[in-house]
């Protein structure tokens, strides 16, 4: 094991240049003219993995291709973890408020600036990176490992889900390792025992058949973005809730125990608000800030859109208006019914002057697994070892939507070891990973194995 830790420190230099090559290519998956960069991305991780030793297929999927690679087989009856990534990253608009721009990686101090460098590509190659190093050095592995990395979980990971589903047999294993989620600083490490579920829609309002003169007609017939924004704002009532009825309907309540235990997490109002830039925080009356974040559902515009969007005024009633949704979900809410519910009531809303098209995004289930499992606290005991600290347990309020459908298909617990920070901007300008974190994280990997293995 000490071989295995001195090659990690060695080689450091070789990993953040690595990190670096890896966060190059723009593998947005949500444009498609980045279409070829996530095909490349894939490409440069598939020969990754075969330099450091891993046996390895780029596996072609309806849409980005997903990397599959396994540690040599050598020996049955040893435990087997699955691994998961994603090399696909969130748009990396807008470009003017990046310091440097989001694919030519800058390393400041600790911090390598990047889209993407933290979620996920930093935190994956940290356990590749530790599997490297038990491969370089010839040291025995006590288990067996299948890194599986896809390229379309930003979009809801439709391909992987029927991936899973013809590749169970040699996916079947023991539990599911991914690093795609936080810890609340960088000197304490956590479990994350839940995430939240999503579910996502696209909302059309479309009113006259074309952008009119709005002196001429304005007043006679319904303004499509005033109507999406009448209809929006019911959505949400004056406490911070849903307004949409049966939304809460399957929402499990926080036992008193857990919410004590999400107490204990460090949490400063007045930080976080500055942090954040807001002038007062918000949220569902009755919770505290952590509670809202992590174990609480809500609904948010993360786009709207319609009519003139250029230089100066244009006088038009416009032809149609655009939003995009999502609500995060609890357990035990389905994207299914929530979807249902909220079609229901958007019938009810929508007036008679307008048409309104609801486009069905993508959808994934709310994920919460005991945090006191033998697996669960072989993890604890890796992270105490390479963060130095004892462990939190905590809850994350992003998705990964593809943790219930290893739960399904291949009937494995997910264990969430993030490494990323909370002021690592995520999905935000400027995204960033900590090179503490990740030379942790690698150190916790390589401890990762030993502990899960029983060793
Ligand atoms: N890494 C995040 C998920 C995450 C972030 C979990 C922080 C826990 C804490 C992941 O890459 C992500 O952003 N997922 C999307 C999924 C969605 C597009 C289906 C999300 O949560 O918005
Ligand atoms: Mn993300």
């Amino acid at each position: 094991m000490q071989a295995v830790l001195d090659y990690l420190k060695q080689n450091e230099t070789r990993f953040v240049n690595e990190l670096c090559d890896y966060v190059r290519f723009p593998s947005v998956s949500a444009q498609s003219s980045h279409k070829p960069d996530l095909n490349d991305c894939a490409g440069w991780l598939t020969e990754h993995c075969r330099r450091i030793g891993l046996e390895t297929e780029l596996c072609p999927t309806a849409g980005n291709p997903v990397v599959v690679a396994r540690t040599p087989r050598n020996g049955a009856g040893k435990p087997h973890f699955v691994v998961y990534g994603h090399y696909d990253v969130q748009p990396a608009e807008p470009f003017e408020l990046w310091k440097s721009k989001p694919f030519e990686p800058r390393i400041e101090g600790r911090s390598l600036f990047a889209r993407g460098a933290s979620d996920n590509k930093g935190q994956h190659l940290a356990h590749l990176n530790a599997v490297e190093s038990y491969l370089k050095t010839k040291t025995k592995l006590p288990c067996d490992l299948t890194f599986v990395i896809e390229g379309e979980e930003e979009v809801g990971s439709k391909s992987l889900a029927g991936f899973l589903r013809t590749n169970t047999k040699r996916l079947r294993c023991d539990a599911v390792v991914i690093s795609d989620n936080g810890i609340p600083r960088k000197d304490l490490p956590a479990l994350t025992y839940a995430l939240r579920g999503i579910l996502a829609v696209e909302l059309v309002v479309h009113g006259p058949s074309r952008d009119l003169h709005s002196g001429i007609y304005g007043g006679s017939v319904d303004n499509p973005a005033m109507a999406l924004s009448q209809l929006l704002a019911q959505l949400r009532d004056k406490k911070g809730r849903v307004a949409v009825p049966g939304f809460y309907e399957d929402v499990v309540p926080l036992s008193a125990y857990e919410r004590r235990q999400l107490a204990r997490l460090p949490h400063s109002e007045a930080a976080y608000r500055k942090f954040l830039g807001v002038p007062e925080c918000f949220g569902e009356k009755g919770y505290s800030a952590i509670e809202r974040r992590t174990a609480r559902p809500t609904i948010e515009i993360n786009g709207l859109t319609s009519g003139y969007q250029g230089e100066g005024s244009k006088t038009i009633v416009p032809s149609w208006a655009r939003a995009k949704l999502t609500f995060r979900l609890v357990p035990n809410q389905t994207p299914e019914k929530i979807r249902k519910a909220l079609l229901a009531r958007l019938k009810e809303l929508c007036p008679p002057t307008v048409r309104l098209e609801v486009e069905a995004g993508h959808g994934a289930e709310p994920y919460l697994v005991s945090p006191t499992s033998e697996h669960a606290k072989a993890a604890i005991r890796a992270l105490k070892s390479a963060f130095n600290r004892e462990p939190v347990l905590m809850r994350e309020g992003g998705s990964i939507p593809i943790v219930n459908e290893f739960k399904k298909h291949l009937q494995a617990d997910t264990l969430l070891l993030g490494l990323s920070l909370p002021d690592d901007n995520a999905h935000s300008p400027n995204e960033k990973f900590d090179l503490d974190c990740f030379s942790h994280g690698m150190r916790m990997s390589a401890y990762l194995w030993q502990e899960l293995s029983g060793q």
